[in-house]
């Protein structure tokens, strides 16, 4: 088998690494090599061994063994048609997957050049579709809850408002859930845009009431909704160029946001963007299961001849989807999440 980790970095990358080495050598005498830096690694034929003993010690290490990029062979000359080739030079009957949406979508199109592949779904945006789950969010979700429990503490002895910027690029699925869990006065996501007005209604409202803090969790991409001001936030962003799979560069909306909220209210408002620090790290144990689950899953799926498929998490058991199914679509926040938070805003 080959196996490759593509996109951004996660939790419970190397977990995942670990149990598809180890249930493939131990259940099925497979051996397994590893391709670095994803997509980029089999165009370039840059790949090492992974060995079941020294892979053993992997299932708590943040970050990938195998490194990582964004690379989309689709984007390059006769790209497709190179990692079928170099997958035959090295001798890979079936090649392993682990990504989003991005490198699940290069994934599903080898099926066409008949590359025998199984995705494993990976994100800490958990925006990819056929599973109810990815791994790495659950450890993103906790991380950022911490921080939000920290800005609290430091918001409620300055009297101050507390922006605190989330990833989630289409999905505010962190910001829907560590909001929640952290009880923010407000959350705001990429799914709705907000209205800036109201926000900071709600917010002079809840300081009138006495409670002179607030902290507003807002993903990375959440816009307001009038147009104007929009424009005025998405300006505000880092403008670097985009990736090979055409995404911009997000970031910047906390800063704005607290600079409006100040102007506005007239509270002394701060901004803390979480960026990296959500994506780096052990897993917690929930994703250390879930990503066992999924390697394990995974292999079996190999074993099964079972290829253009993604494992998935469906009512609690791991299940195969079609790649298809899975990638071009993204899962946005369940609208039934932000009527649970509604209640607990302002
Ligand atoms: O992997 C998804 C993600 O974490 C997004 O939430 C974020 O917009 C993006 O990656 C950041 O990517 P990079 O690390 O390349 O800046």
């Amino acid at each position: 088998m080959g196996i490759l980790t593509g996109g951004g970095d996660c939790p419970g990358l190397n977990a995942v690494i670990r149990a598809v080495v180890i249930a493939g050598h131990v259940r099925y005498h497979y051996e397994t090599i590893g391709y670095l830096d994803g997509w980029r690694g089999v165009l370039e034929r840059r790949s090492r061994p992974l060995d079941p003993v020294e892979s053993a010690g992997l299932l708590a290490m943040g970050g990938t063994v195998l490194g990582t990029s964004r690379t989309n062979p689709f984007a390059q000359e006769r790209g497709g048609d190179r990692v079928v080739e170099n997958l035959a030079s090295a001798r890979v009957d079936a090649l392993i997957a682990i990504g989003g949406d991005d490198t699940l979508g290069v994934a599903h199109r080898l099926g066409a050049f008949g590359v025998s592949v199984v995705g494993v779904p990976k994100t800490i945006d958990n925006d990819l579709s056929g599973t109810e789950v990815t791994f790495g969010f659950q450890t993103a979700v906790q991380t950022a809850t911490e921080a939000i429990d920290r800005l609290g503490t430091t918001a409620e002895s300055h009297h101050r408002v507390i922006v605190c910027e989330v990833m989630g690029r289409n999905a505010g699925w962190i910001a829907a859930e560590a909001g929640i869990a952290g009880g923010a006065a407000e959350i705001l996501v990429p799914e709705v845009p907000f209205d800036l007005d109201a926000v900071c209604a709600k917010l002079t409202a809840r300081h009138q009431r006495g409670q002179f803090f607030s902290i507003v969790v807002v993903a990375e991409g959440a816009l307001p909704a009038d147009p104007a001001l929009a424009e005025s936030a998405t300006s505000a962003r880092s403008g670097a160029s985009a990736d090979a799979f055409g995404h911009a560069r997000l970031g910047g909306i906390g800063d704005w946001l607290a600079g409006e909220v100040e102007r506005r209210t007239g509270y002394e408002a701060r901004a803390t963007t979480l960026g990296h620090i959500q994506r780096g790290g052990t897993p917690t144990a929930y994703d250390r299961v879930l990503a066992t689950r999924f390697g394990v899953a995974a292999v079996e799926a190999v074993h099964d001849g079972d290829f253009g498929m993604m494992v998935a998490l469906r009512s609690c058991d791991i299940v195969r989807v079609s790649l298809q199914e899975a990638v071009g679509n993204p899962k946005t926040v369940d609208p039934a999440l932000l009527e649970v938070a509604a209640p607990f805003l302002g």
